[in-house]
């Protein structure tokens, strides 16, 4: 079991393959293949501009990673999988349009995400549906996928076109209405909780809240004298999975460089010394919301098994039928396309199935 790859880098996996197999022509044969990429759970990150989103999933990676800047920094989805990896060892970035070049140093992973997203979008100010892949290889991460979507916002500024408004709309609700989707959902402990962009959406696409972690950002920026405790106890907004309060790097500290494992650090003391927050102290903060995270993905991944094995024996079964209808042997691009999917498919069956198999006693291999 302990040598067994964790459910999430199985299924970081199969999301890069199906991206990478998708780019070469899409839904070849018929294949299930969009489907099992959609029956992928996957963390979304959703909240209004200035929320907060950056700072927390840069907290959550323990690294200064991400553009920033004025306006919509966040252009095209960045979907962010972490891989915990042992201590002592050196992190890393990689990017799947870049294969095996490594980026030791975050300030260039920051640059290559900016690149990248000209790379599509122009230096307009437009947006595009197309994903870059980062995975982040780590002793100070959990295991986990989170994806980074432009902030919602209800004006266009200076240069954009006036449909950005409902383009990111559109975006947003396109990852967040699925089903497998886990909505990471911030908003700003100095504004009315009634008027977060992210509750909104989330009250309107999973109204019982079974889905949807909340989190409240800027704790250390509310008025002297007012507390959040109706919301983080649940009372203001009611959800399933308990709400989480944050703190993150002021701008000030962003300014002072104030680096993130000493954010983490005075985060962790804010809670800890704190008059109202101090007895949930072991339940607030990044690192904490990080874990729980962590083991919700693994949780719900691991219920899915049975509907992933399902689809993935589907794709195989459609793409056996495809081999045989073009007649083998089949050459070219095409022929080997099919084939690694094929391969592809069957590694993934056989890996699942361990996991299953691994669940048993006696079942370890
Ligand atoms: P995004 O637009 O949602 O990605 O928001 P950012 O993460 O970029 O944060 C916007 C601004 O709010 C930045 O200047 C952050 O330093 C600041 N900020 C975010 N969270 C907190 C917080 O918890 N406390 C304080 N004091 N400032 C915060
Ligand atoms: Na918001
Ligand atoms: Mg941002």
């Amino acid at each position: 079991m302990a040598t067994m790859e964790s459910l999430i880098g199985l299924v970081n996996r199969i999301q890069r393959a199906c991206t990478v197999l998708g780019d070469y022509g899409g839904n070849e044969g018929g294949s299930s293949l969009p489907t099992l990429w959609e029956a992928l759970p996957s963390v979304a990150v959703v909240g209004g501009q200035s929320s907060g989103k950056s700072s927390v999933l840069e907290s959550i990676v323990g690294r200064d990673f991400l553009p920033r800047g004025s306006g919509i920094v966040t252009r095209r989805p960045l979907v962010l999988q972490l891989h915990k990896t042992e201590k002592g060892q050196a992190e890393y970035g990689e990017f799947l349009h870049c294969p095996r070049k490594r980026f030791p140093d975050f300030s260039s992973i920051r640059k290559e995400i900016s690149d990248e997203t000209e790379r599509i979008t122009g230096k307009s100010k437009q947006i595009s549906n197309v994903p870059i892949h980062l995975s982040i290889y780590s002793p100070n991460v959990v295991n986990l996928t989170l994806i980074d979507l432009p902030g919602m916002t209800k004006v266009a500024v200076e240069g954009q076109p006036e449909s950005i408004v409902h383009d990111i709309d559109n975006m947003v609700r396109s990852y967040v209405d699925k089903p497998n989707c886990i909505i990471l959902a911030i908003s700003p402990a100095n504004q009315d909780i009634a008027t977060s962009d992210a509750i909104k959406l989330a009250r309107e696409v999973d109204p019982s809240g079974e889905r949807t972690f909340g989190v409240l950002t800027k704790l250390d920026l509310m008025d002297k004298g007012t507390d959040a405790l109706d919301v983080i106890e649940g009372r203001s907004y009611r959800l399933q999975h308990p709400w989480v309060g944050i703190v993150n790097r002021s701008q000030a500290d962003i300014n002072k460089n104030v680096d993130m494992m000493a954010a983490r650090r005075k985060e962790r003391e804010y809670f800890a010394s704190s008059p109202e927050y101090g007895h949930l102290a072991s339940k607030m903060g990044s690192e904490y919301l990080a874990k729980l995270l962590s083991k919700h993905l693994e949780i719900v991944i691991r219920s899915r098994i049975p509907s992933i094995l399902a689809l993935i024996g589907k794709t195989i079964d459609e793409l056996e039928a495809e081999l045989d209808r073009l007649g083998r042997p089949i050459g070219g691009d095409a022929g080997a396309h099919l084939y690694t999917i094929l391969d592809m498919c069957r590694a993934f069956d056989r890996v699942f199935k361990e996991h299953l198999d691994g669940g048993r006693p006696g079942g370890d291999r």
